[in-house]
């Protein structure tokens, strides 16, 4: 499957936000991630579906990947599909019935995947594979930008590689956290398609030099 660039909007001036994201956007991002906190499942507080809804009504037309580490997580679902949200994702320890949610995410219309932390074994997949379209391994425990890479995701980034390989579906494999431009070519070795980057690619002054970069390091 063709990489996907997906810059985390916690990096962008929010109080531009709308420009932010059209900048990052046509600097060659393919898709918004988009990271929901609520100061309970993660101890940090973010941004809710009225902010993904103004990025709507801004013209924003890309996918939205929105990454909710909330809990509970299923009552927030619909109104995030309501405002706009692509794709979906949450942490499975976040939700007392996990099929349950991923059903619920698909019948409002989005794609669905699980969220596993540096710790959360791979497991949580076992009975899953066919109702997930995406699989996050965070790279850094959730709830801050500009933390480091954890180098143990790269097997577990192999492991998964090997179970969607398996499944024979199409199923996306993306990583979150410490994403650099140092590091993304070993991180797409290790099999994910999928890349979120937050500080690095907000925190440069090009934004579009940055993905370029990005995708050179992911094609070597
Ligand atoms: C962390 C978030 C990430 C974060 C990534 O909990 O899920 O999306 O913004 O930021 P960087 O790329 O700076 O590590
Ligand atoms: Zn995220």
């Amino acid at each position: 499957m063709k990489p996907l660039i997906a810059p985390s909007i916690l990096s962008a001036d929010f109080a531009r936000l709308g420009e932010e994201v059209e900048s990052v956007l046509s600097a060659g991002a393919d898709v918004v991630h988009f990271d929901v906190m609520d100061n309970h499942y993660v101890p940090n507080l973010t941004i809710g579906p009225m902010v993904c809804q103004a990025l709507r009504d801004y013209g924003i037309k890309a996918p939205i990947d929105v990454h909710l580490m909330v809990k509970p997580v299923d009552r927030i679902i619909p109104d995030f599909a309501k405002a706009g949200a692509s794709i979906i994702t949450f942490h499975p320890e976040a939700s007392d019935h996990v099929d349950r949610t991923l059903q619920l995410i698909h019948e409002h219309g989005c794609q669905a995947g699980l969220v596993l932390n540096p710790a959360t074994p791979l497991h949580y997949l076992d009975h899953v594979m066919d109702k997930v379209d995406v699989t996050l391994l965070m790279s850094v425990n959730p709830g801050f930008g500009g933390q480091s890479f954890i180098p143990s995701t790269l097997d577990k980034l192999r492991a998964v590689r090997k179970r969607i390989d398996d499944s024979g579906r199409e199923i996306r494999l993306e990583v979150d956290g410490g994403v650099k431009v140092s590091n993304i070519g070993e991180i797409a070795e290790a099999g994910a398609d999928m890349f979120v980057a937050g500080s690095a690619i907000f925190n440069a002054d090009d934004y579009a030099s940055v993905i370029q970069t990005m995708r050179d390091e992911i094609a070597a």
